[in-house]
């Protein structure tokens, strides 16, 4: 990666560099440029159909999911990919992923054989695999995206891993490019409760790429749900949610369990939720989230509802961000 000051550095847009794999910012050589392609994919959805002739791309989800797997594929088949989906975990053997098992249980096949034959198949393979939310060392050392990685082969494409979702976060990077009205807007990344413990990829990720991109950014949270110091960065952490949506011209909404006391859920007080009073402390902020979002749970009916909710245009950005990112990654095979 180039960079300057340790951020990814900024260069003409018309000269993108290709990338060989997509599982973090740190594999985008120019962020500004790939954003601008996002919006140039938008503009032009079968622009590059030729590049994806004659290509094949693997989704491979160990995990549900609506918004990636979709806009994936659509991305896919705009650039003219054909498109193999597979959902691990309920139509293939049971993968083995420790090296020297002895495979005497119940998975059938390991990673070593079955990342390398899928690699046989396709170009590029994109791959979902949530955390265990048990083993804190197991899960961000990101075990299955690396076994790919290491024995498919070919390029692989992050879905959402145990600590990250970078299509996810280069689709609110491009959304808050469409909605800013000022050159370096104020963005607060605020935790809000959930029935569930959640993995803490999608507030990571977002925070990793914000604290590259030329906004303010800011994350509040109870505490105890401090992310990972090396997804944290330099953002400004407060405890007070009302001081940190004053003035705010984004409002990222996400709930995350505890990355200390690893995947639990040690604080669910419903005063957190998203409110029409919270966001009247803001600058007129648009309310975003990644979905799914429990209604009237992590943000009340009236915000989501309301005109300044930006999450269906958001959901839809995931298409031109897929598009982009897939783009500079056949560039990278020609
Ligand atoms: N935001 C997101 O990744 O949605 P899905 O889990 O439905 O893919």
């Amino acid at each position: 990666m180039s960079t300057e000051n340790g951020k990814p550095k900024t260069e003409n847009p018309q000269l993108i560099s290709s990338m060989k794999q997509f599982l973090s910012v740190h594999d985008v050589p120019d962020l500004s440029g790939l954003v601008q392609e996002a919006l140039r994919q938008k503009q032009n959805p079968f622009g590059d159909e030729h590049l994806g002739h004659h290509k094949t791309i693997g989704l491979l989800f160990f995990n549900s999911s609506l918004r990636t797997r979709l806009s994936t594929q659509k991305a896919a088949e705009n650039l003219g990919m054909k498109v193999m989906v597979m959902n691990v975990t309920a139509d293939s053997w049971g993968l083995e992923f420790e090296d020297g098992a002895i495979m005497n249980g119940n998975k059938a096949e390991h990673v070593k054989e079955a990342a390398a034959v899928i690699g046989q198949y396709c170009d590029i393979i994109g791959v979902r695999s949530f955390p265990t939310l048990n083993d804190r060392e197991k899960d961000y050392s990101e075990e299955v995206v690396n076994q790919f990685v290491k024995y498919a082969g070919r390029p692989i494409l992050s879905l959402e891993s145990s600590t990250r979702h970078p299509l996810q976060s280069l689709t609110d990077l491009v959304t808050i490019e469409e909605y800013k009205t000022k050159p370096r807007p104020k963005v607060v990344l605020t935790w809000a409760p959930h029935v569930k413990a959640l993995p803490q990829a999608v507030p990571n990720s977002f925070a990793e790429w914000m604290n590259v991109a030329d906004v303010d950014f800011v994350i509040t949270h109870p505490e105890g749900y401090e992310l990972a110091p090396q997804f944290s960065g330099n953002a400004k952490v407060t405890y007070n949610q009302n001081e940190a949506f004053e003035g705010a011209d984004f409002i990222y909404a996400k709930n995350w369990s505890s990355y200390r006391e690893y995947g639990k859920i040690i604080n669910s007080d419903p005063a957190w939720r998203v409110t029409t009073e919270k966001m009247a402390l803001t600058n007129d902020a648009k309310f975003m989230h990644c979905l799914p979002v429990r209604r009237n749970v992590v943000v009340d009916d009236a915000v989501l509802d309301s005109p300044n909710s930006i999450v269906i245009h958001e959901a839809g950005n995931r298409v031109w961000a897929a598009q982009a990112v897939i783009k500079q990654m056949l560039t990278a095979i020609r």
